[in-house]
């Protein structure tokens, strides 16, 4: 255990990437709080067990209430040496039509987290942020002709016509992806990712100006065991292996050569350790991702193969407003600063995710929901 830090408050800890920081970090022999309130996108309808966190060993104590509960949340802070902030309403899709629910819990809840970090006594020598790849909005890319650029999300009007690759803003040339690192100008074009953005930029400003030492890590998409299953809106992974298990075809948008990073749910909780271990990383924003390129058909093949079925893809050629077309990390940064190195390959920790998600299926903890979150997008006018 790092000797600094003995007691340390996760928020949002009974959630997928919050339970497995929790677990590492009761295996170090820390104290941990978990600050959770079982939102229903991911636990479902009035939970009340924290099932992700039950059976971990430990010193770990589990309070059930909002980040929003001041009162709760300053006894939480009170205690503790350090904090985890991961606590967010996720779901990309779902943020463009519950606005409110989207930027009341994420920016609200850090609101109130930093108004008490300022105005009250505390011990905290340390926070962590989630924050995430959606800031960036498009990734970067390289003209032939205009060199680096960073366009904007693509416009309606190419989408239609089915023409997919970014086209340079300058000369219209077809772009080629590079890696995205942190210089990148911000441009998130989400709700979702404004929260981000937002949470990211307070969290940081604050720490600096009152010399509290804190992090953004803005993790890539991230998939593993205990990822939430029931969240049809958020996770490709999730929402392709209860297709899968279903014996249903996965649905692939646009043409299916767009890419994204996809890291290992322990490679996050490396991250997140060295973050609260060392120093070279405070008051920046860091890049948490394998700095590896997949596409979606090579993800798409991946699972099929570790699921073990006879089944293709069936790609649609629809898209869904707002996403983007390739977003992969430069991780050059949290390697320079923290020394950090993803330790999992793809297969690999598909191969854990394939084994926890069939046992949970067996025992009736999901099903697939995509037909409906996929009429849901098309009613809001999010899918063409
Ligand atoms: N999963 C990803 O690919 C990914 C990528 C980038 C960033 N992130 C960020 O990582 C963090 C964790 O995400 P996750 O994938 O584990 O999601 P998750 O939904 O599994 O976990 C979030 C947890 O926060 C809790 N929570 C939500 N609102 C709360 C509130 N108002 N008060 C108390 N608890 C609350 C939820 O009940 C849940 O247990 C989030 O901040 C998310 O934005 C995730
Ligand atoms: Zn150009």
């Amino acid at each position: 255990m790092c000797a600094k830090y003995s007691k340390i408050l996760v928020t949002g800890g009974a959630g997928f990437i919050g339970s497995h920081i929790v677990e590492a970090l009761a295996d170090k022999g820390h104290m941990v709080f978990v600050l959770d309130n079982l939102e229903s996108t991911t636990h479902g309808n009035n939970a009340t067990r924290p099932k992700n966190i039950e059976s971990l060993q430990g010193d770990i104590e589990f309070v059930h209430n909002d980040v929003r509960n001041e009162k709760v949340l300053f006894e939480c802070i009170q205690e503790v040496d350090a904090i985890f902030h991961e606590a967010a309403v996720g779901g990309l899709g779902l943020s463009m039509y519950q606005i409110h629910s989207c930027i009341d819990p994420n920016c609200g809840g850090t609101a109130k987290l930093l108004d008490i970090l300022v105005n009250k006594e505390h011990n905290v020598k340390k926070v962590v942020l989630a924050s995430s790849m959606a800031v960036y909005g498009e990734g970067t890319y390289d003209c032939e002709e205009c060199g680096v650029i960073y366009p904007n999300i693509r416009a309606e009007q190419q989408l239609t016509q089915k023409i997919w690759e970014i086209q340079c803003p300058n000369c219209g040339k077809t772009a080629l992806p590079l890696p995205t690192n942190e210089s990148k100008p911000l441009k998130p074009a989400s709700v979702y990712s404004i929260s981000k953005r937002t949470q990211e930029e307070t969290c940081l400003l604050i720490g600096k100006l009152y010399g509290i030492p804190t992090i953004a890590l803005r993790y890539f998409v991230t998939y593993g065991p205990r990822q939430s299953m029931r969240n049809p809106y958020s996770g490709v992974c999730s929402i392709w292996s209860t297709r899968l298990l279903s014996n249903k075809l996965p649905i692939i948008y646009e043409d299916g050569l767009q890419s994204r990073d996809f890291i290992y749910v322990k490679d996050i909780v490396q991250a997140n350790l060295l973050a609260l271990e060392k120093n070279n990383g405070n008051y920046l924003a860091m890049n948490v991702g394998t700095g590896r390129q997949i596409k979606i058909t090579e993800l798409a093949s991946e699972l099929i193969q570790a699921y073990d079925v006879n089944i293709s893809p069936e790609i649609n050629y629809l898209y869904r407003k707002g996403d983007v077309r390739h977003l992969f990390a430069d991780i050059s940064l949290i390697k320079r600063k923290l020394g950090f190195t993803p330790k999992y390959t793809l297969q690999e920790g598909l191969q854990q995710f394939e084994a926890w998600s069939r046992e949970m299926f067996k025992a009736g903890e999901f099903t697939d929901k995509f037909e409906e979150a996929h009429k849901e997008l098309e009613n809001k006018k999010l899918l063409s």
